[in-house]
């Protein structure tokens, strides 16, 4: 019997479930949220829709931690999104305080599980998850390089016209302004970036990227994307249900990877049974290595944020 819960019924969360149940990976997702009626009343809705679609998983949407108890794998999407002009660190105080409460509950009833983290400010909250919970490193990550590294791609294929699924781009680091892009991992269709676009359109697709999250959350007005970011933590929750050992970018504990320690980093990582299996060390320029000891250096500052406000 497999099980996975979702917390936080929100956009991010409920699409994540969605996801997850059309899939047709594992028995049960449940979706748990504070707001009375809300995960109900989404999962009687995706529930209905099984038949249509040819599925079998149950949701099942609660407000009762004692419903997700013994999940295998646990996606925390909880929290409040950021708004224009917000920026993730404006998130930290009030995300901490219920990112806290969510890992305490969970850690009680799911003693045994991989959690994925996406509720922002990425870092910090990955970090405060680990901390709490005291799980082993590799049973906690977070979700952003998966994210980021479809959006580069998405960027790449509508600027050159290559087919979306014949490229392949990598962005690793930190979750926001040192998001660290690796020009040297991208493939498109054979061929290296700096053969398909010039200097200034590599730098204009990159800088895009950093703030991919940013221009949806400008466009949209209330609330910030899902639709990506559901598909991104949907296929690491499948990678680790289904033991694949797939390698996603993810933030995963760093262990003196590229000279980098006690931080988490978003790096590639291999994804199975147990959580993260190994940090892949990859052949990276002297730049990319640089930036990527820059974003180590930012994210442990931010993390130190976490020491000065009440949560
Ligand atoms: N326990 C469970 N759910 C909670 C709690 C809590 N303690 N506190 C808040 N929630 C729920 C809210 O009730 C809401 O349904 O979290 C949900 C958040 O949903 P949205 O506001 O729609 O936000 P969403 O777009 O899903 O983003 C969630 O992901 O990408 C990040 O920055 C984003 O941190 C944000 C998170």
């Amino acid at each position: 019997m497999s099980k996975v819960t979702v917390v936080g019924a929100g956009k991010y969360g409920s699409t994540t479930v969605q996801r997850l149940a059309e899939a047709d990976m594992v028995d049960e997702v449940v979706m748990v949220d504070i707001v009375e009626g809300l995960p109900q009343g989404l999962a009687l809705d995706m529930n209905e829709s099984r038949p249509v679609l040819g599925y079998r998983t149950l949701v099942t949407g609660t407000n009762d931690y004692a419903d997700t108890a013994d999940s295998d794998v646990v996606v925390i999407t909880a929290g409040l999104p950021r708004k224009p002009g917000m920026s993730r660190m404006d998130l930290l105080e009030v995300n901490a305080k219920i990112v806290k409460g969510v890992a305490q509950e969970i850690a009680k009833y799911s003693p045994d599980c991989v959690i994925i983290v996406v509720t922002n400010p990425l870092d910090q909250m990955t970090t405060l998850v680990a901390e709490v919970t005291g799980f082993p490193k590799e049973r906690v990550m977070g979700q952003a390089g998966m994210l980021d590294s479809a959006r580069l791609t998405h960027f790449i294929s509508e600027k050159s016209g290559v087919d979306v699924l014949k490229i392949k781009a990598v962005t690793l680091g930190s979750h926001g302004p040192t998001m660290v892009p690796v020009p040297s991992l991208c493939d498109v269709d054979g061929k290296s970036l700096d053969e398909v676009f010039d200097a200034e359109t590599i730098e204009e697709l990159l800088d895009r990227t950093r703030g991919g999250g940013a221009e949806i959350v400008a466009l949209l007005k209330t609330g910030s994307a899902y639709y990506a970011p559901s598909a991104a933590a949907a296929a690491m929750v499948e990678a680790v249900i289904k033991d694949t050992g797939a390698e996603m970018p993810v933030c995963a504990w760093m262990t003196g990877q590229y000279g980098i320690d006690d931080v988490y980093l978003g790096v590639l990582a291999k994804l199975g049974a147990g959580g993260v299996q190994e940090v892949h060390e990859v052949a990276l320029t002297d730049t990319e290595v640089a930036g990527l000891r820059e974003a180590a250096v930012a994210v442990k500052a931010k993390v130190a944020d976490l020491a000065e406000i009440d949560y």
